[in-house]
C-alpha cells in the first residue's frame, strides 16, 4: 500500500504493542532465549522510528510485566541488564528524532541504576513534541488500577461516595492525559491481553498476528494499520466519527 494511505486521519493516534515471541524466535534458530530478546530490542527501535515517521502520536510498548518476575532468575536478570544497557542509547536516538519518553509501571522492584536512567530519560526528553513513547516496565494493568484507586482515595476521600467517576480514575493512571489506544497489536499468535492496559483498551481495536516479535518489521506494522483502517468503530453507537473518517 502507498505511503499516503497510512498517513493522516486514518492513522491510529495511539498504538499499543504486546511484543511477544522472542523466546520462540530464538528457539526456532537454536539460539538461547537471550538472543531473541536482543533481536527484539532491534525491532522495537525500528517500530519506534517508523511510528515517528508515520506521525503516530503515541506508541506504548509492553516491555516487562509484573508477571514476568516469575521467569527463571537468569532470564529476569538478563532482561533487566539488557534494559539498563540499551536504554541510554535508545533514548539518545529517540531524543534526536524529537520523541518524548515516559514509563508506565511501578518503579519499586527495579534496580536503583535502572530507575535513575528512566528518570534521566524522562527529563531529557520532556520538552520534545514528536512521537510519545510509553515504555511499560514492571507494568500490570491491575496493579496500575489498584494504585490509581488508592491515590484517588487519598486525594479525594471525601468525594468517593458522591462524585467518584471515570475521569477521576483516569487522572491517576500512568497514562493520565493521553488518549486511549486505538489499536492494540499482539505478536506471536497468542490471543490474550496478559494484564496490559486493562482500563485503557475498553474500545481499542485488537490485532493478533502469528509473526514473532523479532520478525515484526515495518511491513508488518503497515499491515496492522491497514487492517485497523478496515474496521468500523462504533463505540456502542451506530456510526462513529472514526467510521466516517475511514470512508
Ligand atoms: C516477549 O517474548 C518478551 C518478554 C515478555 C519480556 P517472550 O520472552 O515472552 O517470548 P516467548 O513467548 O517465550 O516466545
Ligand atoms: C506479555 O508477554 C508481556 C510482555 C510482552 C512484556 P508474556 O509472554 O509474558 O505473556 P504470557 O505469559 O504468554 O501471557
Ligand atoms: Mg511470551
Amino acid at each position: 500500500m502507498g505511503e499516503a494511505e497510512v498517513s493522516g486521519r486514518q492513522l491510529p493516534r495511539h498504538i499499543a504493542i504486546i511484543m511477544d515471541g522472542n523466546g520462540r524466535w530464538a528457539k526456532q534458530r537454536r539460539l538461547p532465549r537471550t538472543a531473541g530478546h536482543q533481536a527484539g530490542v532491534k525491532r522495537a527501535r525500528e517500530i519506534i522510528e517508523e511510528c515517528g515517521r508515520l506521525g503516530v502520536e503515541i506508541l506504548t510498548l509492553y516491555v516487562f510485566s509484573t508477571e514476568n518476575w516469575r521467569r527463571p532468575p537468569e532470564e529476569v536478570s538478563f532482561l533487566m541488564g539488557l534494559l539498563e544497557d540499551s536504554l541510554l542509547d535508545e533514548v539518545e536516538k529517540m531524543h534526536r528524532r524529537g520523541a518524548r519518553v515516559r514509563f508506565l509501571g511501578l518503579r519499586e522492584g527495579l534496580s536503583p541504576q535502572l530507575v535513575a536512567k528512566m528518570r534521566a530519560a524522562e527529563e531529557k526528553t520532556a520538552g520534545n513534541n514528536g512521537l510519545n513513547v510509553n515504555l511499560a516496565i514492571n507494568y500490570g494493568g491491575r496493579a496500575e488500577l489498584v494504585e490509581a484507586l488508592r491515590k484517588a482515595g487519598e486525594a479525594h476521600g471525601e468525594i468517593l461516595k458522591t462524585g467518584f467517576d471515570e475521569s477521576l480514575v483516569e487522572k491517576y493512571l500512568d497514562t493520565a492525559g493521553q488518549p486511549d489506544p486505538d489499536l492494540v497489536i499482539r505478536t506471536s499468535g497468542e490471543q490474550r491481553i496478559s494484564n496490559f492496559l486493562l482500563w485503557q483498551i475498553a474500545y481499542a481495536e485488537l490485532y493478533f498476528t502469528p509473526v514473532l516479535w523479532p520478525d515484526f518489521d515495518r511491513t508488518e506494522l503497515t499491515k496492522a494499520i491497514a487492517e485497523y483502517r478496515r474496521r468500523r468503530r462504533r463505540f456502542g453507537g451506530v456510526e462513529s466519527v472514526a467510521s466516517k473518517e475511514n470512508k
